[in-house]
């Protein structure tokens, strides 16, 4: 029962604008629940979150009222005890009822607790009879409510992929995402970490051309209480973020920056690389972010970390003696984000065509910010965990045809759902000629 009226505060607190990483951690402050019941509130939580739009779709079928009228404490409810019932077969679905009209009662829906009863049941009958919600205009909305994704996206998806391929990669963002880490080659080896944590029952493996990386197979409970966590002998990150640092080739000495940095996931991985030797600025617009880039840096105990808070559109002006100073610069652009719309729930309902059309002109802007700051001869890398184009290679191709003096190394898209699996990233590999 608690961990149902956590998943339901969630979902509140998302809904009135909270991320859906911080709704979870104040929840779990909140209350005292145990390891498992917080597994159960996650899970019920962020699938609620991710499947916002197909289960709108079914309170229209089942209700008199469509889901956008509902109150929305009652939407809510109506979204936890749905989600249990169309993807959760574990759960018996007379409990899923009785959790939900016993929520209703407790907190101010006592009347409409007949209506949650009746609505669930109808769900059930539905779900067991394998029918299918009626409530999409064509084709592309229906797709759209299948995959719970806004249409906007569903048009793009199927504009870059065509109807197929999109679908599979719709399916994936309504997947929990793995756990991957990266060992900190200065603290620690691969092995040990490895066998540390399956001293505690956390199962890990490693993960091909991800030669620091660990897949956590099964372990769970807060990850800043596993071992080694606070030793700074690991952090967490995907594999596709990790494949980014070592496209920079930094070498030990070298003077690097690193132009939005923070949490600093990136910026620590070159540290790590550059066995700690060397100038590593990492510059963020966000003090609070940065703050947390700090306090990774010295968790993982790493020394070649400066930092600084700047707007890097106009870093030459702030810093007007780092002019074609630095050996390699990594631009991990603010970015929309899609290629990790599983790993965060909520991003689908925040992002737009608007904001993302905000996004390409900040990103433009701060690849020209950085390029003065580059030593002839230098490298750039951009980066994105998006997989629009707009953000990546078409992005890239006309910024370069801006410059003469720029080459284009390399450039590779991620795919979500991969083989190689993790999230969706992009990046491209930039030398200057001169
Ligand atoms: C994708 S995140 C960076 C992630 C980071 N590289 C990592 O690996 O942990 C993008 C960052 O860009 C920062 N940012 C946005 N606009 C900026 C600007 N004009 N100047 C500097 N940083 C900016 C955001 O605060 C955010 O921390």
């Amino acid at each position: 029962m608690q961990s149902r009226f956590a998943a339901w505060e969630i979902l509140q607190e998302v809904a009135r604008g909270a991320y859906s990483e911080v709704a979870i951690d104040r929840a779990f402050r909140k209350y005292d629940l145990s390891e498992m019941d917080k597994a159960l509130a996650t899970e019920i939580a962020c699938g609620s979150i991710r499947q916002r739009k197909f289960l709108d779709c079914w309170i229209d079928s089942l209700a008199k009222t469509p889901a956008l009228k509902q109150p929305p404490l009652l939407r809510w409810l109506f979204h936890i005890g749905l989600y249990q019932i169309f993807f959760m077969d574990r759960i018996p679905v007379s409990a899923v009822v009785n959790t939900s009209v016993e929520l209703a009662k407790k907190k101010h829906l006592g009347r409409l607790a007949s209506v949650v009863n009746a609505v669930l049941r109808k769900a059930i009958g539905f779900h067991e009879a394998g029918e299918k919600f009626t409530c999409a205009k064509d084709e592309m909305e229906s797709f759209a409510c299948n995959y719970s994704i806004p249409n906007w996206l569903a048009r793009k998806l199927i504009a870059w992929k065509g109807e197929v391929t999109a679908g599979n990669l719709a399916k994936t963002f309504n997947c929990v995402p793995s756990i991957d880490l990266r060992v900190n080659r200065q603290r620690a080896d691969l092995e040990n970490v490895q066998k540390r944590l399956s001293n505690v029952g956390i199962k890990s493996t490693t993960i091909k051309n991800c030669p620091y990386g660990l897949h956590i197979v099964s372990g769970s409970g807060d990850l800043r209480k596993w071992p080694g966590y606070e030793q700074g002998e690991w952090s967490v990150q995907d594999r596709s973020a990790q494949w980014v640092a070592p496209l920079m080739k930094a070498c030990p000495g070298e003077l690097i920056l690193d132009a939005c940095a923070a949490p600093g996931g990136k910026a620590t991985h070159l540290a790590e690389l550059m066995t700690d030797i060397g100038e590593i600025w990492a510059v963020d617009y966000s003090s609070t972010r940065l703050q947390r880039t700090k306090s990774n840096s010295s968790r993982l105990g790493l020394k070649s970390l400066n930092f600084l808070q700047a707007d890097s559109t106009a870093l030459l002006e702030k810093m007007p003696h780092w002019k074609g100073c630095f050996d390699r610069i990594l631009l991990d652009a603010p970015c929309s984000g899609l290629g990790t719309l599983a790993r965060n729930p909520d991003l689908r309902w925040r992002m737009s065509l608007e904001k993302i059309s905000t996004l390409i002109t900040l990103q433009l802007n701060l690849l020209e910010g950085i390029l003065p700051l580059l030593k002839s001869g230098g490298r750039v890398v951009y980066s994105t965990c998006t997989i629009n184009p707009d953000e990546n290679d078409n992005q890239i191709s006309s910024f370069l045809s801006l410059h003469d003096e720029l080459k284009l190394r390399d450039q590779a898209q991620i795919w979500p759902g991969s083989k190689e699996g993790g999230d969706g990233f992009y990046a491209a590999i930039i030398d200057s000629l001169q």
